[in-house]
């Protein structure tokens, strides 16, 4: 396994895609006192890109997620998107995001959930567009449904269908099958594949589970503990389209468990606290 530094990740982003530049996130947490959660990571993500973050709890995943989504501003370095500050990009509504809570709103069905970003955006909704999302991660005949009579692996699809509705440049998406049973998050990884594939978005993806992450990613990137850095960016070899047989082969295991090897040799990093 080839282990390079963040400097040395050269891809051609084409003007595209994501690319952040020596980030270094610090937060002010009172008292004189500041946490470094991200230290100076640089992320090309070209586009078109299935990219996968990977990385202890706490090392700053969702910090950098939240830097690209323009809902943090990095204390040094920049993202850009498409070569455009992320604000610009939120603002025009060209941004999709998905996070582990899937904050449905509860007084709202599935259709009207799904269509919510219109509204966000001062449009009026396409109904077309929404009932294709809504039947694209299989929730057809849900409409009309409120999200509490939902599991949880159908509130994540409408989640997900959301963050797509308005055909964003960029999908992001932090931890979104977190809470699902291992069986259910397989099948919503093999979905999560196929709809990627259809679209072909840039897509970051944050996750706990290499499984996961191998599956989905063309490359995953490895953070160290907090703060976070990259320890080492990985070149997913497998083709696509990816079927749940490639979860069984030895080249798949193998992957995994040097994944697996290089999170569990975190050395432990200096803390900024105090
Ligand atoms: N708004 C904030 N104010 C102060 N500290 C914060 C803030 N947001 C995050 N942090 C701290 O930054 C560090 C990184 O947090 P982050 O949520 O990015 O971690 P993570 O890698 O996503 O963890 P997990 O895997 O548990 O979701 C943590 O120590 C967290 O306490
Ligand atoms: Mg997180």
């Amino acid at each position: 396994m080839e282990n390079k530094k963040s400097e040395d990740v050269s891809v051609d982003a084409k003007g595209g895609g994501i690319v952040v530049s020596d980030a270094v996130k610090e937060f002010d947490l009172g008292f004189g006192k500041r946490l470094k959660a991200v230290d100076g990571v640089s992320i090309n993500i070209a586009d078109g890109e299935f990219v996968a973050i990977i990385g202890p709890s706490g090392c700053g995943k969702s910090t950098i997620l939240r830097m690209i989504a323009s809902l943090e501003q990095p204390t040094e370095g920049e993202v850009r998107i498409n070569s455009s500050e992320p604000a610009l990009l939120a603002k025009q509504h060209r941004l999709g995001v998905a996070f582990q809570d899937h904050a449905l709103l509860p007084w709202l069905n599935v259709w009207e959930n799904v269509a919510l970003p219109y509204r966000a955006a001062g449009m009026r909704p396409d109904p077309d567009q929404i009932e294709s999302l809504i039947a694209l991660v299989g929730m057809a005949g849900f409409e009309k449904s409120r999200p509490k009579q939902l599991s949880g692996g159908m509130k994540q699809r409408v989640a997900i269908a959301r963050a797509l509705v308005l055909n964003p440049d960029v999908l992001l998406l932090d931890e979104p099958f977190g809470a699902l049973d291992a069986v259910t998050r397989r099948q919503m990884n093999i979905e999560l594949q196929e709809i990627w594939s259809r679209n072909s978005i840039t897509t970051l993806l944050i996750t706990h589970s290499v499984e996961e992450a191998v599956f989905l990613a063309d490359r995953l990137v490895v953070l160290t503990e907090r703060p976070g850095r990259i320890k080492l960016i990985e070149k997913v070899p497998f083709g696509r389209p990816r079927s749940r047989d490639l979860m069984l082969t030895p080249e798949f295991h193998e992957l995994c468990d040097q994944l697996t090897a290089a999170l569990d040799s975190q050395e432990s990093s200096e803390t900024d606290e105090g």
